[in-house]
């Protein structure tokens, strides 16, 4: 099976979140597989200077873009992946993050950008692009991707296409001028096409014309068919329901293993849990917290967006400042949110600690220091912070959506008593329940051994690919097949 993985991000190469960390294992879960893999990404600035050796795979001409398009032929680092890298300065040539200008707004010319590198993957995928290589399979990602599936619809020699929702609330929605300057067909502004409401949605490329939907755990997949999580768009997947499967996420287990992880102070497993505490200490230290061991670290790493209830974190914090716990923080995003937070530690710097910023090591030691780990999101279609902090013995405390309820097992009397309870579940949007949630862990935390068991419990969860990689590789030859019947 030969398939195409195109996505605007794959860990190290871009990340700024989830995605990210995705399309860096899953290819390589799909290799193992015996899956022939390739890569496409944007040329990003930060791409090129990362990916290391290049040559010049295919230098292309498109209708309505100045000067050759040229496809730089890598590997991912670390890996065999192939990738490609959709090089084009004029467009791809920034720093920083790929979606947004350093001040925080989004590129103005982010349908121009993201529109160039769907054109690109369709001469990829249709064998237009002067490469040697045709898949069977081309695996979009989020909306960034949308228009492949679009543009390849009516080609004879088109892949199958798999489209997987990452995060349904990002939908590429642009004016009419931009799809008037695209210069796609006409036909394709239409409610059963692109169009929603009066503007171009790159999402519906893939959710109207791809073989197979997925997206990143079964819960999400049941929710967005719902008014309450379909962002406008519940409608068309409860159409397209028969295609839709909800595979859950793994996790890269070489790159979040406690028991190997060089960011670390000490390394730990599940049955050496006593040596966790070396790091917390480390990391109190690291910020400047009392050293004292018998208080909870609750960690958060996450997008500073309305998505990750951030504003519950700053609701609930009048009352979680009356309790023993420490807050640690590591975050990047709007500003309103992170200026409230910095507030609260510099009133309160002996209990909470907050880095503004990017930083991948940085989120390894607040996984291995902190006790317990916040992720109050509102939505989460899978969610991997849950993931890495389960393994390393974090016990998360998560908001009862998404993909967390697919991952993590709520404390309960029966949950404790059966040794299947991995951590705890916020009941709904709210500062107080953050609060119920944030105190039943701290109840819990005063009992250690029970506390070591929740904590073994989920460190012992299997979370790599194994599973979800047959499950794409499933996905796709049912995708293969359908294709064919037609
Ligand atoms: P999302 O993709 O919605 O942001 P996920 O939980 O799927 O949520 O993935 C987030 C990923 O991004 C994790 O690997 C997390 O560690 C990382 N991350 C988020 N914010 C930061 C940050 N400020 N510094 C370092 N890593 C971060
Ligand atoms: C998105 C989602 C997150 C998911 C990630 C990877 O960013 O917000 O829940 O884990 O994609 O699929």
């Amino acid at each position: 099976m030969k398939v195409l993985i195109a996505t605007s991000e794959a860990y190290p190469l871009m990340k700024t979140g989830g995605l990210g960390d995705v399309c860096g294992s899953l290819p390589v879960a799909l290799s193992q597989l015996d899956c022939d893999v390739r890569l496409v990404l944007p040329g990003y600035r930060e791409a090129r200077a990362r990916i290391g050796a290049v040559k010049v795979a295919a230098q292309l001409t498109v209708d309505g873009i100045d000067g050759p398009v040229t496809l730089l032929e890598g590997t991912l680092p670390n890996t065999r992946v192939p990738v490609w890298l959709v090089d084009y300065a004029p467009l791809f040539d920034r720093p920083g993050n790929p979606y947004l200008t350093p001040e925080g707004h989004n590129w103005p010319d982010n349908a121009q950008r993201f529109a160039l590198f769907c054109k690109i993957v369709a001469r990829i995928c249709t064998g237009q692009a002067q490469l040697n290589w045709n898949p069977d399979v081309v695996h979009c990602n989020d909306w960034q991707t949308g228009l492949v599936p679009a543009l390849i619809r009516n080609t004879q020699t088109r892949p199958a296409v798999v489209f997987t929702i990452h995060n349904l609330a990002y939908q590429g929605l642009f004016p009419y001028s931009d799809f008037q300057a695209l210069h796609l067909e006409t036909a394709l502004w239409s409610s059963d096409a692109l169009e929603f409401y009066n503007q171009i949605s790159f999402i519906k490329g893939g959710l109207v014309f791809a073989d197979r939907i997925t997206t990143v755990s079964p819960n999400y997949a049941n929710e967005i068919q719902t008014p309450e999580f379909g962002c406008g768009l519940d409608g068309l997947l409860r159409q397209r329901m028969h295609v839709l499967r909800g595979v859950v996420n793994g996790i890269d287990t070489k790159e979040w293993d406690p028991a190997r992880d060089a960011a670390i102070a000490k390394q730990y497993s599940a049955t050496s849990l006593a040596d966790k505490a070396q790091n917390k200490l480390a990391l109190l230290r690291e910020f400047d917290l009392p050293s004292d061991e018998d208080r909870p670290v609750i960690g958060m790493v996450s997008r500073l967006v309305h998505q990750k209830g951030i504003d519950l974190v700053l609701d609930a914090l009048p009352r979680l400042i009356g309790t023993s716990a420490l807050l640690i923080v590591l975050g990047s995003g709007e500003a309103l949110y992170a200026g409230q937070l910095e507030n609260w530690s510099r009133r309160l710097p002996e209990q909470i600690a907050v880095r503004i910023g990017y930083d991948e090591q940085l989120a390894h030691r607040i996984e291995a220091g902190a006790d317990m780990f916040l992720m109050p999101s509102r939505f989460e279609p899978c969610g991997l912070n849950q993931m890495y902090s389960l393994r390393y013995g974090t016990v998360p405390i998560v908001r009862r959506v998404g993909g967390l309820v697919d991952t993590v097992v709520d404390c309960t009397p029966r949950t404790l008593a059966d040794g299947t309870a991995t951590g705890f579940m916020i009941e709904n949007d709210s500062g107080t329940a953050v609060m119920d949630a944030v105190n039943r862990a701290i109840t819990l935390y005063q009992e250690k051994n029970r506390w070591n068991n929740v904590a073994i419990a989920g460190m012992r969860q299997d979370f790599s690919w194994r599973n979800s990689g047959r499950s794409y590789l499933k996905i796709f030859e049912e995708a293969v097949a359908d294709k064919k019947k037609r």
